[in-house]
């Protein structure tokens, strides 16, 4: 199946609203040629309102919590995500797992409710450098790919990002074959845990830049990337966009 690639720019802690409308508004203009890549802007909770977008460009968001409301502070519901038009939502991510202890049972109970809320989650898998030294990467990713995805019944329309964690924000990205052979297990490892569901994306992350996106795009099994960093400026963002469609447009 020709899956259209996916490029997604997660912002983190950075652009105020303002900011993010006018970088927004500039990479649309600059990519205005696409047709067959699907870009999503992951500002912060503050840059969600007042972002209208069509496809190919959809809005998601970094964080949310699992109930619908109550007394939560400090968090933020779907619904109130949905109705800024949000469709795409971060759960895992390893910053989160590191700074804000989020627990495999928490991803799990996220991952359920952007299910149910028909939100489509950007789910991030990624090894510490020791287990990649100790040789236990693909024991990692199992476990978290089981754990996250415990009780869920298909994964049509989930997209997987492969984030190895020494290479986020590093500058230091995996090289070729250690992207496919970790795609290549997660892939398999989804068919035998999901042997009916086929609609799903692998996405890589971990020090995509201009320099290296159109050689990593190449690689089988790679349906786009989560790019921290290189998504914050708008030359290097537009031209990841575009060497993807262009490359993609080929294949
Ligand atoms: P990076 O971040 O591109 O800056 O390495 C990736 C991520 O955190 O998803």
């Amino acid at each position: 199946m020709n899956k259209k690639p996916i490029v997604a720019g997660n912002w983190k802690m950075n652009k105020t609203p303002l900011e993010g409308r006018e970088f927004i508004k500039v990479v649309k203009e600059s990519t205005s040629d696409i047709q067959n890549t699907k870009v999503v802007f992951f500002p912060a909770f503050t840059g969600l309102n007042d972002v209208v977008l069509n496809s190919p460009y959809y809005l998601g968001a970094q964080n949310f919590h699992w109930e619908n409301s109550g007394a939560y502070t400090g968090e933020v519901s779907i619904e109130m995500l949905t109705e800024c038009g949000v469709s795409y939502v971060i759960v895992g991510h390893s910053e989160r797992r590191q700074f804000f202890k989020e627990s495999n049972t928490e991803i799990n109970k996220k991952l359920k409710a952007a299910l149910v809320n028909n939100l489509k989650p950007i789910f991030c898998i990624g090894e510490t450098i020791d287990d990649r030294r100790e040789g236990s990467t693909e024991s990692f990713l199992q476990n978290q790919l089981e754990k996250g995805l415990e009780g869920i019944n298909s994964i049509d329309s989930f997209i997987i990002a492969y984030e190895p964690i020494w290479a986020i924000g590093t500058g230091e990205t995996a090289d070729k074959r250690q992207i496919f052979d970790a795609h290549n297990f997660i892939q398999s490892t989804l068919k035998k845990l999901f042997p009916k569901s086929h609609n799903y994306h692998i996405l890589y992350g971990g020090s995509v830049n201009t320099e290296n996106a159109k050689e990593l795009i190449k690689i089988d099994g790679v349906d786009g990337f989560l790019i921290g960093g290189a998504s914050l400026s708008k030359k290097s963002f537009v031209k990841i966009i575009n060497d993807v469609e262009k490359i993609r447009r080929k294949a």
